[in-house]
This record gives C-alpha cells, sequence and structure tokens, in this order.
C-alpha cells in the first residue's frame, strides 16, 4: 500500500515566515524569448499596479541583461543587486532606489557581475527569500530571456505569472518551451514523492512508444492510482500561468493568445489565462527613448489603453472561463490541432525543450548522401530522406518530439496545426535529417500550405 502526502507541498520557496507583516503580491513577467517586450510590459505593469496608491517594486531579475532602469528613468542606481548577491547588502530592501514613476521603487540588476548571470543555488534561495520579504504591496520581477532554473524559479514563486509573446513565430514556440518547461517544474513538487514517482515512471514505460502530451499523462497516473492522478491534476490546474501577446500590427494577431490558450489546454491539461493582447506602438518606442514608462507619458496610447484593459480584466476578475469555447471556431480548431500534432512529446526532463536540433558533422555527412532539394513537392522529399537515411518515422518522433510526421509528409495541410507552428515542425525535421537548405524547404511547404489554405 503506498503511503504520501495527499496535499499539494508549499513551494520550497515560496513561503517565507513574516511574522505579521503582509507579504507582498509577486507578479513575474518571462517569456522565453528576448527582445518581445518583457521588460515594457513588466515596468508598466508596475506602473499601473502603483497607480491607485499601492507601493510596488519593480525588481529586475534579468541577471546579466538588466535594462528595467533604463525604462524608468534610473541613469546610475547607486546599489544594485550585485551588492545584495556580494553580500554588501543585508537585504533586497537596502538596495531598491525611487525611480521616475510615482510609488514604483526599483531594485536593479544594471552593472551586474559576471558570475550574477548565473546564481549558484545559495544565492538563488537567498534572493528568493528576500524578495518575498520586501516591503511593498506588489513586487514585479522581470526575467530574462530563457528557460533556466533561475528564470523558472523566480518565475515560479510568483502568485501572477505572466508569459509575453510576440506574434513571430520563433517568440510562440519559445514561449511554448517555457511554458513546457515551467510546468514541469511546477508539477516536479509532487512528482518527488515516492508513490507518484512510481506510477509515473509505469505509465512512461507502458507508453514508451505511444508519447503522451502531459495531459495524457496525468490521465493515465489517474486510472492507475485515483489519489496520484487527483494530486497531479490539482497541481497541474494551480499553475494557471496568465498570457500577453505584446506588439500586435494586424487583425489576425489577436487569435494569437487563444490559439495558445487552447493548445496549453489540450497539452497540458492545466489553464493558460490569455490576459490581453498589447498593440505595437510607436508611443513605445518614443517612451524608451525618452526614457520614461509609456502609461505615463503616453496614457492614451494604444500599447497603455491596452495594458490598462488586460490589469482591470484581471482585477475584474473578467478573464475568460478556460473552459468556455472561444469566440472563433475556427481558431480554436487550428488550436487543438496544433495541440494533437505536435506541440511536444512524452515529457521528461531530457524533453523538456524540443529545440531544433543543430546541424552536427554526422548532419553533414548525412547531407551529402540527400538528394537534390525538390521545393515542388516538399513532403514528399522529406519522406525521400528519411527513407534514404534508413530512419523509421518512430525514431524521428523520438529524436524530434514532433507528432503526425506523416501528416506532414503526405503534405496532409487541413490535418496540421497553423502557419507558425508548420514553418518550426518543417524546419526542426528538415534539421533532424541533416538538410541543409532547411529553411528554403520550409518556405516552399508553407507556400503550399497558404495555397492548400485558401483553395479549402
Ligand atoms: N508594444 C510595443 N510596441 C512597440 N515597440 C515595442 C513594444 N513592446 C516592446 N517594444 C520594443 O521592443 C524593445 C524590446 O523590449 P524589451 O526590452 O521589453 O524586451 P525584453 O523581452 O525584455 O528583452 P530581453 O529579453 O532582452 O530582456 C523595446 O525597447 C521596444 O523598442
Ligand atoms: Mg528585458
Amino acid at each position: 500500500m503506498r503511503s504520501f502526502d495527499a496535499s499539494i507541498p508549499p513551494e520550497p520557496l515560496a513561503q517565507g515566515a513574516h511574522g505579521a507583516r503582509r507579504s507582498p503580491r509577486i507578479w513575474a513577467v518571462a517569456g522565453g524569448k528576448g527582445g518581445v517586450g518583457k521588460s515594457v510590459v513588466a515596468t508598466n505593469l508596475a506602473v499601473a499596479l502603483a497607480a491607485p496608491g499601492a507601493r510596488c517594486l519593480l525588481v529586475d531579475a534579468d541577471f546579466g541583461g538588466a535594462n528595467a532602469h533604463t525604462l524608468l528613468g534610473v541613469s546610475r542606481p547607486k546599489r544594485t543587486l550585485s551588492h545584495f548577491l556580494r553580500g554588501e547588502a543585508k537585504s533586497l530592501e537596502e538596495v531598491a532606489c525611487a525611480t521616475c514613476a510615482p510609488g514604483v521603487r526599483l531594485v536593479s540588476g544594471a552593472f551586474a557581475l559576471l558570475e550574477i548571470a548565473n546564481l549558484n543555488h545559495a544565492q538563488k534561495s537567498r534572493f528568493l527569500r528576500h524578495v518575498q520579504r520586501l516591503e511593498a504591496d506588489h513586487v514585479v520581477l522581470d526575467l530574462g530571456a530563457g528557460s533556466s532554473f533561475n528564470v523558472l524559479d523566480a518565475f515560479l514563486l510568483a502568485r501572477r505569472r505572466i508569459a509575453v509573446v510576440s506574434p513571430e513565430p520563433t517568440a510562440v514556440e519559445n514561449v511554448y518551451h517555457f511554458l513546457n518547461a515551467a510546468f514541469f517544474r511546477w508539477l516536479r513538487g509532487v512528482a518527488r514523492q515516492a508513490p507518484v514517482r512510481a506510477v509515473l515512471e509505469e505509465v512512461l514505460a507502458e507508453a514508451r512508444r505511444q508519447p503522451l502530451v502531459p495531459r495524457e499523462l496525468i490521465a493515465l497516473a489517474a486510472q492507475r492510482d485515483t489519489r496520484v492522478g487527483r494530486l497531479l491534476q490539482e497541481r497541474a490546474r494551480s499553475f494557471a500561468p496568465l498570457l500577453i501577446v505584446n506588439q500586435a500590427d494586424r487583425p489576425e494577431h489577436h487569435c494569437i493568445g487563444p490559439e495558445i490558450a487552447a493548445a496549453y489546454r489540450e497539452h497540458l491539461g492545466g489553464r493558460l489565462e490569455h490576459l490581453g493582447t498589447l498593440a505595437r506602438d510607436e508611443c513605445v518606442l518614443e517612451s524608451v527613448r525618452r526614457q520614461r514608462p509609456a502609461l505615463q507619458i503616453f496614457p492614451a496610447g494604444a500599447f497603455a489603453t491596452d495594458l490598462r484593459a488586460a490589469i482591470d480584466r484581471l482585477h475584474g476578475g473578467t478573464t475568460p472561463d478556460p473552459d468556455a469555447p472561444y469566440a472563433s471556431p475556427r481558431a480554436c480548431e487550428a488550436a487543438r490541432a496544433m495541440a494533437r500534432h505536435g506541440l511536444g512529446g512524452t515529457p521528461g526532463p531530457a524533453q523538456q525543450h524540443p529545440a531544433p536540433t543543430p546541424a552536427t558533422p554526422i548532419d553533414r555527412v548525412r547531407a551529402l548522401q540527400l538528394p537534390p532539394l525538390d521545393t515542388a513537392h516538399p513532403g514528399a522529399y522529406l519522406r525521400r530522406c528519411r527513407e534514404l537515411l534508413g530512419i523509421p518515422l518512430p525514431q524521428l518522433l523520438e529524436q524530434t518530439c514532433i507528432r503526425g510526421l506523416e501528416r506532414i509528409e503526405g503534405e496532409r495541410f487541413h490535418e496540421l496545426p497553423p502557419e507558425p507552428y508548420v514553418r518550426g515542425q518543417v524546419l526542426q525535421y528538415a534539421r533532424a535529417l541533416g538538410i541543409a537548405e532547411a529553411e528554403m524547404l520550409a518556405e516552399s511547404y508553407l507556400e503550399r500550405y497558404r495555397r492548400a489554405a485558401l483553395s479549402a
């Protein structure tokens, strides 16, 4: 008989002892990809949260790439995170400074030492502990790009976890990988318990030949052991990240948020709330040039208006019901297809970042064996190359974590996910085979995909 703690255990670092003092509400802004607007969103979010008279503290936790001080008009912060991490300041509170925005203070990461880009475990724990003790109503963490454990742990510490994505396919891919990695790290809190681990191992061993999405994995675990299943389901539900699509400048960009949310639900089984879509706005560029937050100097601009609406939805509890059908059934169906056919594979530490396989010397040798590129029939070309190299589909599936490779090969366009994902998958597939002209192949594939969509 298995025995285990059925309650959700506290996060290792999430709950400090604060005595009678109220701990701040912690927000984290991340997103996987660089340059999507995480810092712009984080600084303006801090301004918005401070507006009703609340005390807000922005912590620039982009170790090694800090720039929030510039966005908040602080040219040379006297004390920074470096002082705290070197032990020259006893608390994070000591290194906070005033900014150009009323009610917003800043813990700057400026002039970070090289080693600060790679915090060790003790530094990270101390940093996260102190974040929870900051004297503020709201603490906003501006996190760096990527899915390192430092970023993930700071993201998971927050009560409000915001992932920012821009409409580029690479950003969509990265935010998905980021959320996937964060989700698994979050699940780890219960998956480390021996009975849970045992059930997961059994399910994974059985599903060896048939990769599972995490939602399926949890459902199978529940079939085996209801208590384990319930624990995993509760944990998955409590992750609940928020999504902001930033820099939208075309009407179709408004579909990206609901599509990612639907794919997330299908794939991870939890809920992701699409908080809002923010316009790409000249005011933001100007505000960065002037080193003042857009919300402060262009409060009526499109970006400021969209961001305030997003925050209002959250405060007013008007975020959409994650289980309600989306307004656009096409977008919803497309997102479902995306989740069904290839947004990742069997979960496991080694598969959290199914990044495109880089060109290795082996790839280059392989490429010599390949026939000349055929852009007229890219799907058939991929199949021919794979067969020539003697790689069975299941092996490639294991390598790329792309489900539905045969649909790509067969150019079964109507069964494929939306365009940005198709591009990523074809690229990944081609690179896994060592096809040097992977980009060109992906472009010709997309051309045919679009033509098929038009004629459908
Ligand atoms: N909504 C927007 N409209 C127009 N430009 C924007 C918008 N959001 C961001 N930008 C532009 O993108 C630039 C990069 O934004 P930001 O520094 O916030 O990205 P980031 O995700 O924090 O990048 P990093 O990963 O390097 O920290 C800004 O300096 C600004 O010029
Ligand atoms: Mg940034």
